[in-house]
């Protein structure tokens, strides 16, 4: 295969790979680009046509959220095929899609609603039958990610789904505040949540950085801490609707006592140091906390939360609670007499305190608190929601103590880890594996987490999708359902499909790098795309490493680290590659043609780079990690050759290009050049005692 068309290949975004869907995995089982994988699947023979003709009938409970569904899914369907669908169908046509569902769910939706469904489709038509709406909805993105190409038209594979969530909280939380986010871009991020079934919204409000709600009671909480960023309570019912309609609940989230210096730019009055307060515009832990010795704090906080607890209908209120250091605790005499005076004994104990308040305003306004680990305070009412960010340990604990939580730590987005490592994540693994049944029920699922030190609104569906699939897929399927490779395949159909809902991930890559380079045609900057498809930003929070001058929210997202989807697929591609080719002995010509022809294209690429560098100080930036390409390249060919001519590569060889391959895989311009470990496994393969350091047969 040609270099480029093989580069080609390995692009997870083109239509070929949706369209081209294997039907078989490594395993040889029949396998659909479902995704989340369904608890039960068994294939029919045969196919239903879909046409123009395409009619759907609703039958048993019916309500406006069902017919906007059918309208949707028309919709979604026609983007899916190009065929335009009648908005109405003839009275006279026979439904190819009949949907019954039993009754109406909750008014507002509670997590442990019946969500199952269950999906026939022969040649002659589709049932799709639920107890409730929620099953319904989910009925149909299933059908959606049915839809195929064949030789002959459209169609639906003949199958019966039987379906059900593992876990009854979904999530994905999204940090408005440290970068604020507008409302059509968190809706077609709702779009994407349908789409794999995930049930709850966690809107992430305030911030050190923003207070993004209007609050009518206290207006300089938006008014002075948002910059005039913020969502009114108009567009707050706005989503709201929205995501009811697809079967989404929305948690809001006030984060209290620390993590909320925007608050006290208009209120400094809460605050347990001396103002004035300006909006935060650094990233880290900040010092300003309320002040839970004073009873105006309580007063202010029964006033905004009854706002705002009739504002959000769930049942479930996020309070925060995470990360407070204590300095102005530790440094306000009052503060310190007042826990002398109560007898608490450290910073921990006053914050339990301040936490067992504020429970208490949220009961009283109808509601339960959710809140991070630091909220759980063994004794506190049994309806509290733990959200851990810790660890399942932390998880494990509170079940063990009849509290409920759901898991965080393992699905931080911004951490830039690959999807198999989230995916690899169970909410009941680690401790909460030796949880009794009944304590595992209390652990009700887990959300996802987008926090926005470096994502805004161009970049941020890149770093939610297609990963956030995978977490999706874990929360819902069966826990048996594992192998990353199935995964991958899956996700990155999901992932050209997410693009006809809007999501930009695809698209915003393209637009970034064409502003990096300062060219329009993508031939004209091939070069740059080379690099950037073997390029991870830095993980684990070390970007900041080594930057000369502190970011801030005033730093523009322009680089190619800004720009560079989280999980490399050509990387990954390159890596199966080689270990297919050492695993066959070295001495497989199409693998071994396939890894020169790679190895050639990174070898060349910085020649080709370079002029671009001369144009643009964005593309100069990583002028170093292009050399290093073109430095893997060299050495992977060499290696190669080494392996042709059937000897070993000499021990000094050896270890001069491992010495090499260590500066290459340091982090430069916040980059991680992917592809090194593989050429690194590469060289020790062909070095003396390596898997390929014996003689051709
Ligand atoms: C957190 O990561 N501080 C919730």
């Amino acid at each position: 295969m040609a270099a480029s068309h093989w580069m080609q290949a390995l692009s997870v975004m083109t239509l070929a790979v949706l369209l081209c869907a294997a039907r078989t995995n490594a395993q040889g089982q029949s396998q659909l680009n479902l995704m989340p994988a369904p608890a039960h699947v068994q294939l029919g023979n045969g196919s239903l046509r879909i046409d123009s003709s395409f009619a759907v009938a609703l039958t048993g409970h019916t309500e406006a959220r069902l017919d906007h569904a059918v309208q949707r899914f028309q919709r979604q369907l026609s983007l899916q095929t190009a065929i335009p669908f009648p908005a109405k169908a003839p009275p006279s046509s026979k439904s190819t899609l009949e949907i019954h569902t039993d009754h109406a769910s909750k008014e507002v939706q509670e997590p442990g609603e019946d969500e199952s469904y269950i999906l026939k489709v022969t040649p002659d038509g589709a049932t799709l039958t639920a107890a409730t709406p929620l099953g319904v909805l989910h009925g149909l993105q299933t059908f959606l990610q049915l839809v195929e190409v064949s030789p002959e038209a459209f169609s639906v594979p003949a199958v019966t789904i039987e379906d059900s969530p593992r876990f009854p909280w979904r999530g994905l939380m999204i940090d408005v505040s440290r970068h604020f986010i507008p409302l059509d871009i968190l809706k077609r991020n709702i779009d994407g949540m349908e789409a794999v079934k995930m049930n709850v919204f966690h809107w992430h409000l305030s911030e050190n950085q923003g207070f993004r709600a209007e609050s009518k009671k206290f207006p300089k909480l938006h008014g002075l801490g948002s910059d005039g960023l913020y969502y009114t309570q108009e567009e707050i019912r706005e989503l709201i609707g929205y995501a009811r309609d697809r079967g989404i609940r929305v948690v809001p989230e006030f984060d209290m006592p620390g993590h909320s210096t925007a608050w006290f730019v208009g209120h400094p009055e809460l605050a347990s140091g001396p103002g004035p307060y300006d909006i935060e515009r650094k990233w880290g832990i900040f010092d300003p906390a309320m002040d839970p010795t004073n009873e105006k704090t309580y007063k202010f906080l029964d006033q905004l939360i009854e706002e705002m607890a009739k504002l959000f209908p769930d049942h479930y209120f996020h309070i925060g609670g995470d990360e407070v250091n204590g300095k102005q605790w530790d440094a306000n005499p009052k503060i310190q007499e007042f826990k002398k005076s109560r007898g608490l004994k450290n910073n921990d104990a006053l914050q339990a305190y301040f936490s067992q308040r504020v429970q208490k305003i949220v009961t009283k306004h109808g509601k339960a608190v959710i809140g991070w680990d630091e909220v759980f305070i063994p004794g506190v009412p049994k309806d509290i929601v733990i959200q851990s960010w810790r660890g399942q340990a932390s998880l494990a604990q509170a079940a063990a103590q009849g509290y409920h939580g759901i898991l965080s730590n393992g699905y931080y987005l911004d951490l830039g880890w690959s999807a198999a490592r989230h995916y690899a994540v169970d909410p009941l693994g680690g401790a909460a594996a030796n949880l009794t049944p009944e304590q595992q029920k209390l652990v009700l699922g887990g959300e996802s987490c987008m926090w926005s030190e470096y994502v805004n609104p161009e970049n941020i569906d890149s770093r939610i999708w297609p990963r956030n699939a995978a977490i999706a897929e874990r929360l819902w399927s069966p826990q048996t359902v594992t192998d990353p490779a199935s995964m991958y395949t899956r996700m990155n159909a999901i992932g050209a499909r997410l693009e006809w809902l809007g999501l930009s991930h695809g698209r915003s890559y393209r637009l970034m790098l064409q502003r990096i380079a300062g060219l329009s045609s993508p031939e004209e900057f091939a070069a740059l795309r080379t690099l950037a498809d073997v390029v991870e930003p830095a993980k684990d929070y070390t970007r900041e490493q080594t930057v000369s001058t502190e970011p801030t929210s005033a730093t523009p997202l322009n680089r190619l680290v800004d720009a560079v989807p989280p999980e490399s697929a050509a990387a990954r591609a390159f890596s199966e590659l080689v270990d297919k080719f050492i695993a066959g002995g070295c001495h497989e010509a199409e693998a071994e043609a396939r890894l020169r022809a790679q190895l050639s294209v990174w070898r060349d690429n910085d020649a080709k780079l370079q002029p671009l560098a001369q144009r643009s100080f964005l593309v100069k930036e990583v002028a170093q990690n292009s050399q290093d390409l073109s430095a893997l390249g060299t050495a992977g060919l060499a290696t190669l050759d080494f392996i042709a001519k059937g000897g070993a590569a000499p021990d000094d060889w050896k270890a001069q290009q491992l010495a090499a391959i260590q500066q290459i895989q340091k982090q430069k311009a916040q980059l991680l050049l992917m592809p090194a470990p593989a050429v690194q496994k590469l060289i020790e393969a062909a070095a003396t005692g390596g898997a390929c350091s014996t003689a051709k047969p």
